[in-house]
This record gives C-alpha cells, sequence and structure tokens, in this order.
C-alpha cells in the first residue's frame, strides 16, 4: 500500500475490526453510493492500513489478520475477499479483557504477551484503536499506556473512561498526541436512532415520559455484556447519550439484555417511547430495529480514523472536541446531533481546529 496512507494497530480482533478490514476491501471495489463520506478530508476508505493487531485467543493469534477475522468466535460474514495482509495478530496482555461468561467461547492463548510498544514502534502505526470487549479497563490501561510510550494517537471504540478522563487527556496533550473516544456511537445505531426520534418528539412539542430500547445479540461482545459490571458501564453510556438529548429529566433504559449466539452479528432492538401529546393524548411508538452490529460500528470507525489523522496532520494534541461529540456515545462535552454533526463538518473542512 501506499506511503501516505493511514496506518493504524487495532486491540481486539473481533466483529469491529473485521468489518472494519473488510470495508477497506470492499470498497476499493467501489460501492460508494453507500457512503455518507466516499472521501473525507480527501481520504478514502482503502487509504486505511490496519499494520498490526493484537488479541488474546489461540485461534486469532499468530494468524494473519485477514484469516483471523473469520475465526471463531467472531460471527460478522464474508462480504469480500481479503488478500493475506502479511500482519499476523499478536498476543497482548489479558488482564480483564474477557469477561466471565465469554470464557465459555473464548479460548485463551498460552502465548506470553508481546512487548506492546517494540510492536507499535516497528509497525509505523500512526494510532491505536482499541477495540476491546467492554469492561476491559485494565487491558485497555495497558494499550493507553502502549500509546503514549509508543508515541501515536488513540481512538478509544469501547465504554471505558478514557478520553472522559482529564488525567489521560493531559498526558497525551504533553506528549503532542490527539486521542479521540469514548464509546462509537454507531451509523445507524440505537443510540443515534433513539436520540433523533426523542429531539423530533420533542420539537413537536410532545412530552416524553417513558422510553426504552432494550436490546438482545449474538456476537460476543452480547455475551461480554451479560456480566453486570461490564453491562452497567455499556449502559451507562447509552443512556447519558440518549438523556442529553431531551431537555427535562424523563426515564430512559437502554441496553443488551440477551445473548442469542444464533442471531450472529445481528443485533435487534426493540424501542418503545411514551409521551405527552396535544390535549393530553398519548403518543406511543413501538419499533423494532435489525442491524448488523459489526458493519454498523464500522461505518462510523472509518470517519474516526480518517479525522482523527486529520488532526495528527494538524499536529493537535489531546482530546478533539468536535470528533468526539459527533462520533462517539460519551465525549468529553454533549451538543445535541445536528450541532455535533454541524461542529465535526467544520473541523474536517478547517473551519474549525479542535
Ligand atoms: N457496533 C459496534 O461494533 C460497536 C459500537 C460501539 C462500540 N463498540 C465497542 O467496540 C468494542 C469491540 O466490539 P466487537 O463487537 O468487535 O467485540 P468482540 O467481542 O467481537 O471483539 C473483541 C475482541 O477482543 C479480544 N480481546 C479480549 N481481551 C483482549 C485483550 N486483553 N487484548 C486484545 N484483545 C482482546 C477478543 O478475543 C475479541 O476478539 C466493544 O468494546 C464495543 O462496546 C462496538
Amino acid at each position: 500500500m501506499a506511503a501516505d496512507n493511514i496506518k493504524v494497530a487495532v486491540a481486539g480482533v473481533g466483529n469491529l475490526t473485521s468489518a472494519l478490514l473488510q470495508s477497506i476491501y470492499y470498497y476499493a471495489e467501489g460501492h460508494h453510493e453507500e457512503l455518507m463520506h466516499p472521501r473525507l478530508a480527501g481520504f478514502a476508505i482503502n487509504d486505511i492500513e490496519v499494520v498490526a493487531a493484537f488479541d488474546v485467543d489461540s485461534r486469532k493469534v499468530g494468524q494473519d489478520l485477514s484469516d483471523a477475522i473469520f475465526a471463531s468466535p467472531n460471527n460478522k460474514h464474508k462480504v469480500v475477499e481479503i488478500p493475506k495482509t502479511g500482519v499476523i495478530v499478536k498476543m497482548g496482555p489479558v488482564l480483564d479483557g474477557v469477561a466471565d461468561y465469554s470464557q465459555e467461547v473464548v479460548e485463551i492463548s498460552n502465548e506470553q504477551a508481546v512487548d506492546l510498544v517494540a510492536e507499535l514502534k516497528s509497525s509505523g502505526a500512526e494510532m491505536l484503536i482499541l477495540n476491546t470487549p467492554s469492561g476491559s479497563q485494565e487491558a485497555n490501561q495497558a494499550y493507553v499506556q502502549a500509546a503514549l510510550d509508543a508515541g501515536i494517537g488513540l481512538i478509544n471504540s469501547t465504554p471505558s473512561a478514557i478520553v472522559r478522563k482529564n488525567e489521560i487527556v493531559r498526558q497525551f496533550a504533553s506528549k503532542g498526541l490527539p486521542m479521540i473516544g469514548d464509546d462509537l456511537q454507531s451509523q445507524a445505531g440505537g443510540t443515534i436512532f433513539h436520540k433523533g426520534v426523542l429531539e423530533v418528539l420533542h420539537e413537536q412539542g410532545v412530552k416524553v415520559d417513558d422510553t426504552y430500547q432494550l436490546d438482545v445479540s449474538g456476537g460476543l461482545e452480547g455475551l461480554t455484556t451479560l456480566d453486570y459490571d461490564r453491562r452497567t458501564l455499556k449502559r451507562t453510556t447509552k443512556e447519558n447519550s440518549i438523556k442529553r438529548s431531551l431537555p427535562y429529566e424523563t426515564n430512559v433504559a437502554a441496553g443488551t439484555t440477551d445473548y442469542l449466539d444464533f442471531l450472529g452479528s445481528r443485533r435487534i432492538g426493540h424501542y418503545w417511547i411514551k409521551g405527552l401529546g396535544f390535549l393530553g393524548h398519548d403518543v406511543k411508538i413501538d419499533i423494532r430495529m435489525v442491524t448488523d452490529d459489526g458493519s454498523n460500528g464500522a461505518a462510523s470507525l472509518v470517519d474516526a480514523i480518517r479525522a482523527l489523522k486529520v488532526a495528527l496532520r494538524r499536529g493537535l494534541s489531546g482530546a478533539v472536541d468536535t470528533v468526539c461529540t459527533h462520533l462517539f456515545k460519551a465525549p468529553p462535552s454533549y451538543q445535541s446531533r445536528t450541532e455535533a454533526m454541524e461542529g465535526f463538518h467544520d473541523f474536517i473542512s478547517g473551519e474549525r481546529n479542535s
């Protein structure tokens, strides 16, 4: 690949990383009518190059990335043939990466963890993406430190508090490194969709009383979030993001309630909204949404990667607020959906610089 590609390293070779890698090859073939940004700041999706990858599952570690993304328990289906990449998945530090329930399906490798900093430096990666399971706090800490020590940018797809933690942001800022996060907001996922519906109801004068968004999914992440603490962490970032779309307090519940392996990488969300309309009439909305989890996340991740590249080129450091606010559920600061999107486009065009 060309020297001016965007070189990324990924921690976690699950369904999201599978969709990311597949998208690089799929969009090299065309299909641009499906994209909001065929080019972002001049970069196409196939300008992204994965140059290093870390996982802890014995069926992925030691494999070429093109094979590892289709190894069990990943179940994101194949949409494109991928040639050998030459990138061999390396053993990461296990720490708290594998939740208790997930140990039924993840086969933890006996290999020793590699020297993350040395691997990142030798790969030429410009940024590290955390695609580890929800709630991998200690593992993420190890990867964050490695990114700092290797002197590269950071994208946190997970709900761990990293970019919304001042002390970590300060460390990146002091090293002149940019970062974006926390908790990726999928392209057409539960959170953005729910916020959009609530915002329209509010604009139209409906007072929302109660709302929930509960889903079941068949990906490993669904199993991971059966763990109470991990589910609470994920639920909190989703619920806070949704609550902020209304200017008043209301009852919001949002999150995964069960794991059904036969759903594969699908996530099935059930939405319920109850509000009060004109002359006191009830407004009740009941929706069922079926999405493919990995694809939905990767759609936002390819924009996040290209936006972080812009930040690197401009020499920005610390949290890049406009990008965090538009593409993540738990950014350091909150704006409405439309303000966030405008801010993001102003950042990409150069009208705003942070
Ligand atoms: N739609 C989306 O895909 C989406 C949206 C928003 C946020 N996210 C977040 O992205 C993350 C990844 O999602 P996913 O669906 O790919 O999860 P996944 O469970 O499919 O994949 C996680 C991978 O991490 C590996 N892993 C476990 N411990 C590790 C460690 N210590 N070091 C390196 N790898 C380790 C697992 O073996 C697995 O391959 C999750 O935190 C999720 O909350 C995903």
